[in-house]
């Protein structure tokens, strides 16, 4: 049984039929990629997954449980991990201290994120796991820096080490390269191989850019115009003629 089953997903923005009949599947500690051009319905079908945006149709079901009236912390809690834009990060305070508030809302100690620093000092157990999240992802230079003063690379490094505080079983991201240069990219894509590796949770990675989606998943699904068109092996699903057909036309098109 996968560990995230999504069929028959449909979503309507008054005229536009923004998905219809979407359908996932991923199996735990697996990585993989939705990909499509611009406007195909990636972040529609990702919040309908996430419970962000109520799908008109259809069943999402999750390790075993029907999720598909469960607000996003219900989801949050059953393991769905998401990372949030850097625009969601505070401001003032450090690389470690926000993932402190992290860790501190999974154990349940208070229920405004704000609070939760303001708590006394860090124990040492606290400190320990956040440290060893901070280390898999290569920030211990930085574990002190204060938030506003990270590169984008960084700041987005940050994000996926806060999610990853919540211990997910699925870490959804949805175009986590955009605005970063290639180096910056590939600096995300190895840290997060590394933790995913260790860890073993399920990565879904939603992308326009075919790239990082070729690199770093096993198994991909390609989308346009709301629809499933094919999934398959990444490999298989970079080289076929689906790909080349869905891309045409959008402009960047795809580079192999
Ligand atoms: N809240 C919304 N209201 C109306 N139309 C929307 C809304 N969100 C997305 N759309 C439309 O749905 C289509 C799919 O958008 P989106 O899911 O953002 O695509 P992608 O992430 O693949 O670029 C687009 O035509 C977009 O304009
Ligand atoms: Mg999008």
């Amino acid at each position: 049984m996968s560990l995230l089953h999504a069929a028959e997903i449909g979503k309507t923005f008054g005229s536009l039929r923004a998905l219809d009949d979407m359908f996932i599947d991923i199996n735990a500690g697996e990585r993989v990629g939705l990909i499509g051009p611009n406007g195909a319905g990636k972040t529609t079908f990702f919040n309908c997954l996430l419970g962000v945006l109520n799908p008109d149709s259809g069943v999402i079901v999750f390790d075993g449980k029907e999720v598909n009236n469960l607000p996003v912390y219900k989801r949050a809690r059953l393991g769905f991990g998401r990372t949030f834009q850097r625009i969601e990060l505070f401001s003032g305070l450090t690389v470690r201290e926000h993932l402190v508030v992290a860790e501190r809302s999974r154990n349940g100690r208070g229920s405004f994120l704000r609070d939760l620093i303001w708590q006394g000092s860090p124990s040492k157990a606290e400190l320990a796991a956040c440290d060893e999240v901070v280390e898999l992802l290569g920030l211990g230079d930085i574990r002190h820096e204060l938030i506003d003063s990270l590169s984008l690379g960084k700041g987005r490094l940050v994000e996926i080490a806060r999610a990853l505080m919540v211990q997910p079983k699925l870490l959804l991201l949805d175009e986590p390269s955009s605005g970063l240069d290639v180096k910056e990219t590939e600096a995300f894509a190895e840290a997060l191989l590394r933790i995913q590796k260790e860890r073993q949770f399920a990565i879904l990675l939603v992308e326009h850019d075919v790239d990082l989606v070729s690199s770093f998943t096993q198994r991909a699904y390609l989308m346009d115009l709301g629809r499933h068109i094919t999934n398959g092996a990444t490999a298989d699903v970079m080289k076929s003629e689906e790909l080349r057909r869905a891309y045409l036309g959008d402009g960047e098109g795809v580079q192999q």
